[in-house]
């Protein structure tokens, strides 16, 4: 049976291949606006990063993860012993985490440093239902803001991403941004007890998992997909009326530089994001229409505890990650262009074997000065060559005969106006180049 790619990844075919660059490479010119610089860590890490970093009480965590063994861990399963957590590796889920341990583990923000701002892209894995929108193998951008407790960081953060998806051609009226406070080791404790009460005293309507996670980690029962759930969890304390005064400051200004930048949003108390590092800020970016269940085009929130879970000094930070895949959906939806390949500006055509040489160098010439060059590889008569070039988008074809050769000239041809005309061979690099 011929082999496919496992379920829930895809190939980014040349097509998508390049819309992923595409976006990519907006990311970069518009973080870097702000100051952001790029980072890679490993696309897989010893699990306890993950463990420690985004919890095990998560979904993410303690249902999707892609777990690896190393060779020494191997060995040790076939001799009866049990792998220890160090030998014990994952694909990365998010990139945050990572990014946290790397920090931690280079002291990349020593004391009285500047705010470090940190900018990644690449495949992460989680082990879901894959569906529209939603699969195993998936592309993020993420920004992490690193150093900075202060609220104007928020804000930008969140600004910068919202100039992201409008200078992608996402409209502004097609996304809704969600923000939240989730409070910090001051009043979340207290809130964390209310929201268990409250699932105690609801455990007939709530489903098993809900009930069960009153005494590990009662927020996420605001995440719970089940319908019901949802119903009796929108009635849950909130935690904007929790907020300890300082929380609450912190969150007051944010929205304010927000709405200073005439950023539209909305307060969601449920938002509390699948992921357990969060402190104070958390947002979400959703598409209004057309993306069905898998809305949320970006999401992410502040982390003042998670470099430390790490061993670095106690560093706050902040930021947040988009996907790639869904990214795309909300410009289709959004009837936006896509990316189209870039295609050759200048096809070369060999009348006959006798210029197959020169048609080779003559491309070689261009595409030496930075003219995207084509040209037979399959020994095509000059007729498919021709409809080859006008397949290929060229603007122009050169057409090498051995007549025009012992001449010491080529045909150079407009492909718009069908104009043609005859160019020394020496000048035709010049030429090109001042025409297109
Ligand atoms: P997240 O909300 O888990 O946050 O993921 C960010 C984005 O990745 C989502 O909004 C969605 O667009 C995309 N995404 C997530 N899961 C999938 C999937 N299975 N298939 C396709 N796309 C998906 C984070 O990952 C945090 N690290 C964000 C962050 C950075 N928070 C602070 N800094």
């Amino acid at each position: 049976m011929a082999l496919r790619a496992p379920t829930g990844t895809t190939d980014l075919l040349p097509e998508q291949a390049h819309a992923w660059n595409s976006i990519r490479t907006v990311a970069l010119a518009t973080f870097g606006l702000y100051g952001y610089q790029p980072i890679e860590t490993p696309v897989f890490e010893q699990l306890e990063v993950f463990v420690r970093g985004i919890g095990d009480a998560t979904d993410v965590v303690g249902k999707e993860m892609f777990l690896t063994f190393s060779q020494h861990a191997v060995e040790k399963i076939a001799s009866g012993e049990k792998p220890s957590l160090a030998d014990t590796l994952a694909l990365r889920p998010e990139q945050t985490a990572g990014v946290a341990r790397a920090i931690a583990q280079h002291n990349l923000v020593p004391p009285e440093a500047a705010t470090l701002k940190l900018v990644y892209a690449g495949s992460m894995f989680r082990h879901e239902r894959p569906q529209k929108g939603r699969l195993r193998e998936f592309h993020q951008i993420g920004a992490e803001c690193i150093g900075s407790a202060e609220p104007s960081a928020d804000a930008e953060v969140i600004i910068m991403l919202m100039r992201f998806f409008e200078s992608l051609g996402i409209p502004q009226d097609a996304m809704r941004l969600l923000i939240n406070s989730m409070g910090d080791d001051d009043c979340r404790p207290a809130y964390r007890e209310q929201v268990r009460a409250y699932i105690l005293a609801h455990t007939t309507e709530l489903c098993d998992e809900c009930v069960r996670r009153a005494d590990t980690n009662p927020l996420r029962s605001f995440d719970c997909k089940n319908p019901k759930c949802q119903e009796i969890m929108t009635d849950a304390p909130a935690i904007t009326d929790a907020l300890c005064p300082s929380c609450a400051a912190h969150y007051t200004t944010v929205k304010s530089l927000l709405d200073d930048a005439a950023i539209t949003y909305v307060e969601q108390p449920c938002l509390v994001r699948g992921l357990d590092y969060y402190t104070r800020t958390v947002f979400e970016v959703q598409v209004v229409d057309g993306l069905g269940a898998q809305n949320a085009i970006g999401g992410g929130g502040r982390y003042d505890k998670l470099i430390a879970e790490f061993g670095g000094k106690p560093t706050p930070g902040l930021g947040f990650a988009v996907g790639f895949e869904r990214i795309v959906l909300a410009l289709q939806a959004a009837g936006a262009e896509g990316y189209a390949l870039p295609h050759p500006q200048v096809y070369i055509a060999a009348v006959d074997a006798s210029t197959r040489a020169m048609a080779f160098s003559l491309a070689n010439r261009l595409r030496d000065v930075g003219i995207a060059t084509e040209l037979d590889h399959q020994s095509r008569s000059l007729k498919s060559q021709f409809k080859q070039a006008g397949r290929s988008g060229a603007l122009f074809v050169v057409i090498v005969g051995p007549d025009e050769m012992a001449r010491g000239v080529v045909t150079l041809r407009n492909m718009q106006s069908s104009e043609e005309q005859t160019v020394p061979l020496d000048d035709l690099v010049e030429k090109v180049s001042t025409t297109i």
